[in-house]
């Protein structure tokens, strides 16, 4: 067997295992196996770029070079449904069909309404050619790169009655599991969370790195196939041919004869839906025949031949006792709501978001009012109203926000264009100081064994801590002898403590609770500077050039590594020995292509980050020189360089070497 052929073959019994494993949800072979046959697939692909093909099974994990959407205009517009949340009015889109058409019989397709976000898809030949948001209706965003990675959407389809060209429209969906998941890291993150799996799962589509979208797991359902030459004559028909062909299309399908039908349905499955792992908002009905619906025709905005029916968001009736404010890692004010318990949507619910200062006001919250909490696609209940007609005479304190820090007394502040209020003592208020102290030890950051938010308290308590730096100051005569401790754990603690000291670099970084730096962009800088020191004198123009660090995160970066504090901080760490350099990649032997060369890099560059190639220069031998001088071997040069830096070169006779040059240099 050639290579080429080995490449085929690959591809081809790949996207048969992806298949069964996410849209059959039954493998037939081991995880390993199917790393394996990867992995072999990814070697031969890159030893062979000429048999490149975007749909190949190994697209799925995406790429990380950022790119904008190009603006796609849709060959059949995306119409939205008429929406109701009555029975009657569904009654009444019945009695209008049957009208419309005669007395001749007719079925419905009765099926979810998936809460997420709309996709076309386009196939040509049977492989997946373009992916478009719904945009406008008229025109949305092609992110095909993105939806590739979405492991239940065949790139290749299967069966004998596809047709040449075809679109197949649908929903995707962050199951609520991976939500959770997803805003349990950005909590930790101190990020603003996602409001529901709708938003989280549009918000993932638009990313510009599709590989963050491939790790965020997405899903999705299709409910729609149109164009020419397409097999069924009926909705239902074609629903089945496309799964057939490879698509997930939901279980959860009835053709419905009678209103009876159609009522018994939702009943069904208004209780149901909570089992299912996505989001789903109502149930959509569908004229089932195609003849049928090319005779009821559309309206300006919708078909005349479906509705959407909307379950009424949970909602329930409750008495507001107070008023909490809770004091976050990063000095953040959020106001808690404390309710009178009520019963919604199966959890007993005593709290709810208030959000920040305006929705309060918003409100004219008093104490006592008898307010509306809601549990729609959200996790956290949120208050969506006051019942004025409760309101008696005694009306209770109004809600305010407070002007000074619940924790410590220092007055509030609040940054222009932000909507929370932040306590401004970060050196002082104990929430603060335990916050990042427990970010710190948490499980992603320093994972230190028998350290919990407990012990964080107690040490706390007990004055023997007051910054991350103080635990590797701890010994066992101080921590034995506390409640709850012991020699046991204080042994324990201490090993934990010293186990710690191999975390790796991007972790320590992390555990540092940089604003906006979380696991990922922590991982970024570790691998762009390499040192603790490198990225403390990056300036803002440095940071700016990493690919994936944007102004905010440079701007929190410089203001962590200015702070006089955070410098003694970081100081007293590196006293104690915690790794604060990646791991040394292998040292070029013999010294490398660029062994006693120095090097001056300046410039924009389109391959790697400019912090990058500086590390490809030390790491082949060479040193980095920050100005020109008699002494420099060459100048490694990016776009939209200085001219006066150029003439300077020329002046000094120091050769220009481009990026594609450099790199063959060091045969990377
Ligand atoms: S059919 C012309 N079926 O709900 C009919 N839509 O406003 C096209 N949706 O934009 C839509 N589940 O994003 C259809 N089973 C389902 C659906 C569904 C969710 C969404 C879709 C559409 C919106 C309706």
């Amino acid at each position: 067997m050639t290579e080429q052929e080995e490449i085929g073959q690959l591809r081809t019994a790949l996207h048969e295992h992806n298949y069964k494993y996410y849209v059959l949800n039954a493998p037939s072979i081991s995880d390993y196996e199917f790393d394996r046959m990867m992995r072999r697939l990814q070697d031969l692909e890159q030893k062979h770029p000429e048999l490149y093909d975007a749909n190949s099974p190994t697209m799925r994990v995406g790429s990380d070079l950022s790119k904008e959407f190009k603006q796609v205009k849709h060959q059949y517009p995306m119409l939205s449904l008429g929406n109701t949340y009555s029975e009657t009015e569904v009654t009444e889109f019945y009695n209008r069909v049957q009208k419309a058409l005669g007395s001749e019989p007719f079925e419905l397709c009765a099926e979810l309404k998936f809460d997420g976000t709309s996709i076309s898809l386009l196939y040509e030949h049977r492989r997946l050619v373009q992916a478009v948001t719904r945009g406008d209706g008229v025109q949305g965003d092609d992110v095909t790169d993105n939806v590739r990675t979405i492991r239940t959407i065949p790139l290749q389809l299967r069966g004998d009655d596809v047709p040449d060209r075809f679109e197949i429209r649908g929903e995707i969906l962050m199951p609520w599991q991976v939500f959770d998941e997803l805003n349990r890291e950005r909590e930790a993150r101190e990020e603003p969370l996602f409001a529901n799996p709708r938003n989280a799962a549009s918000g993932t589509l638009k990313l510009q790195n599709s590989a963050e979208v491939a790790r965020r797991r997405l899903d999705a359902y299709l409910y729609y196939v149109l164009g020419e030459g397409i097999p069924g004559d009926s909705h239902y028909e074609n629903l089945q041919a496309a799964r057939r062909w490879g698509f997930k299309v939901s279980d959860a399908i009835r053709l419905c004869r009678s209103l009876r039908e159609v009522f018994e349905y939702i009943a069904y499955w208004d209780v149901q839906r909570k089992q299912l792992p996505v989001a789903t908002d109502g149930i959509v009905l569908k004229v089932n025949s195609l003849r049928q619906q090319t005779e009821l025709g559309y309206t300006a905005k919708s078909p005349r031949w479906a509705i959407a029916y909307k379950f009424q968001a949970e909602r329930a009736l409750t008495a507001l006792r107070s008023v909490s404010f809770q004091v976050g890692r990063t000095g953040a004010v959020t106001p808690v709501a404390n309710l009178e318990p009520v019963l919604l949507a199966g959890t007993v619910v005593k709290r709810a978001s208030l959000h920040n200062a305006d929705i309060i006001e918003g409100l004219d919250l008093h104490i006592g009012d008898q307010v509306y909490v809601e549990k729609g696609g959200e996790i956290i209940p949120k208050i969506t109203g006051v019942e004025l007609d409760a309101r008696s005479a005694s009306l209770g304190e109004k809600v305010r926000f407070i002007g000074n820090c619940p924790e410590c007394g220092t007055p509030l502040v609040r940054y222009e264009g932000e909507a929370a209020h932040y306590c401004p003592n970060d050196a002082g208020c104990p929430p603060q100081i335990k916050g990042r102290i427990e970010h710190f030890i948490s499980r992603k950051a320093m994972d230190i064994d028998g350290l919990g938010p407990e012990t964080v308290d107690l040490f706390y308590q007990e004055g023997l801590i007051r910054s991350a730096a103080d635990l590797y100051g701890l010994t066992a005569r101080q921590i034995a002898p506390l409640e709850r401790m012991g020699e046991k754990s204080a042994e324990r603690i201490l090993a934990g403590l010293e186990q710690s000291r191999a975390v790796p670099f991007e972790r320590v970084l992390f555990a540092l609770g940089i604003r906006f730096v979380g696991e990922t962009v922590a991982r970024t800088l570790a691998r762009a500077f390499g040192s603790m020191e490198r990225l403390a004198s990056a300036t803002y123009e440095d940071l700016l050039s990493i690919h994936e660090i944007g102004e905010r995160i440079a701007g929190s970066v410089r203001a962590f590594f200015a702070d006089p504090q955070e410098q003694a901080l970081v100081a007293r760490l590196r006293e104690y020995g915690l790794q604060m350099e990646t791991a040394a990649p292998e040292a070029a032997p013999g010294g490398g292509a660029l062994a006693g060369k120095s090097v001056v890099v300046s410039g924009v560059f389109s391959r790697h980050s400019r912090e990058e190639y500086k590390q490809l220069i030390e790491r082949h031998g060479g040193k980095n020189a920050t100005s020109l001088s008699s002494k420099t071997s060459f100048l490694l040069a990016g776009e939209n360089m200085g001219p006066a830096k150029k003439e300077k070169a020329a002046k000094l006779g120091i050769p220009i070497v481009g990026e594609e040059e450099f790199l063959q240099m060091i045969a990377e």
